[in-house]
């Protein structure tokens, strides 16, 4: 297999765990006998340095050559240009909306290897297996009108039904290819695009018999994610709480920096760790890479469509989380008792792992 990929490390912690990345990406295509071209692009703060854009031109015209885009974190703070102030943040919108990709997946699953890095009891989350399939592009991150002036400030949730139609088949397709139960989040005894958003994803669920389908009020699910987390297989959410949810469920496993995430439904995919920029640990060489590292994994099953090699990613992450080796963020509630390792030595271990598991 032949591909090329596109990475844009972007700010903070991004260009550290995009390293550990590339790095399982070189075993695979070592192991496998594949070949993936790799590119480099600026994105985020660094890239308003350099163009006074957060998705500078050349960034943009690199993505139509590639298959996928594996993108690290942006959005530090924001530094004035020409006097404006630009959020590097909104390089990652407009990525979002030049690839087309309306379905952001993001997996949460707590498997052995990891239940001892979870802040809950083995016993409530152990076996929590569920996928937030957020709508990322539209809703009130994008709609108009908005805008802050005379004292007041504005923004606007908007769906239309087929973007309503669109996300709810993501969402219902992969429930097929799981336990088969979708749970729609709303805010519909409030919200008059929640009250749409239900119709329209209570009529696309007649056109899947075979799946369990209920809606959830936003505020309960909030709840439900945290006392009964295995209740859940597919959540179906629009933009803005699919943002807050995805954060919430990260607790579940025990850091954010475990969790991985695709936008998909354009024709390239585009792969990132849910986490940000950490700036607060960036530079140390301590981030959790394992995020970015299953985001490699769902590029090459989603993009490349390498099952096996996928599953062998995600074989050596688990092995090495059961050894008991773990970054920072997690090592604190680790039993293993093993001293926190690097954000290199992690990638390490996990190019062992995955050799090791070659020759087994
Ligand atoms: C995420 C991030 C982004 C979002 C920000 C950086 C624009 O929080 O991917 O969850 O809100 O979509
Ligand atoms: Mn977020």
């Amino acid at each position: 297999m032949d591909g090329r990929i596109l990475f844009l490390p972007g700010d903070g912690v991004g260009p550290e765990v995009l390293r550990e990345a590339r790095r399982v990406l070189e075993a695979i295509e070592e192991i496998y006998g594949h070949r993936f071209e790799i590119i480099e692009g600026a994105m985020g703060a660094r890239a308003i340095d350099r163009f006074g854009d957060p998705l500078p031109e050349e960034t943009r015209r690199l993505t139509s050559g590639v298959d996928a885009v594996l993108l690290g974190a942006v959005g530090f703070a924001a530094e004035p240009v020409h006097g404006e102030t630009i959020d590097p943040a909104r390089g990652l919108l407009e990525l979002r909306q030049l690839l087309g990709n309306y379905a952001n997946i993001r997996p949460i699953a707590v498997g052995d290897a990891i239940v001892a890095g979870s802040p809950f009891r083995a016993d409530h989350v152990r076996g929590v297996d569920l996928v937030i399939v957020r709508e990322v592009l539209g809703g009130i991150y994008y709609g108009l009108p908005r805008g802050i002036e005379d004292g007041v400030a504005y923004d606007t949730e908007i769906y239309s039904e087929g973007e309503i139609r669109r996300i709810a088949r993501a969402a219902f397709e992969l429930a097929r290819t799981r336990r088969k139960k979708v749970t729609s989040i709303d805010k519909a005894n409030v919200l008059e695009s929640s009250v749409f958003w239900r119709a329209i994803v209570g009529d696309v669920a007649r056109e899947y018999r075979d799946i369990e389908f209920s809606s959830m009020l936003v505020d309960n699910c909030a709840m439900q994610l945290i006392s009964n987390p295995r209740q859940f297989d597919v959540v179906l959410t629009n933009n803005m709480f699919g943002d807050i949810l995805s954060d919430e469920a990260a607790v579940l496993v025990g850091s954010l920096g475990m969790l991985p995430s695709a936008s998909v439904g354009g024709e390239v995919g585009l792969y990132e760790p849910v986490h940000g920029t950490a700036p607060d640990i960036a530079g140390q060489g301590i981030a959790n890479p394992v995020g970015a590292i299953l985001s490699v994994a769902m590029m090459l099953e989603l993009t490349f469509a390498l099952t096996e090699e996928a599953n062998a990613v995600h074989d050596g992450v688990g092995r090495v989380l059961r050894d008991g080796h773990a970054t920072a963020d997690l090592a604190a509630a680790s039993a293993s008792g093993r001293a926190p390792v690097s954000t290199e030595g992690m990638g390490e271990l996990i190019v062992r792992a995955l050799s090791a598991g070659d020759r087994g």
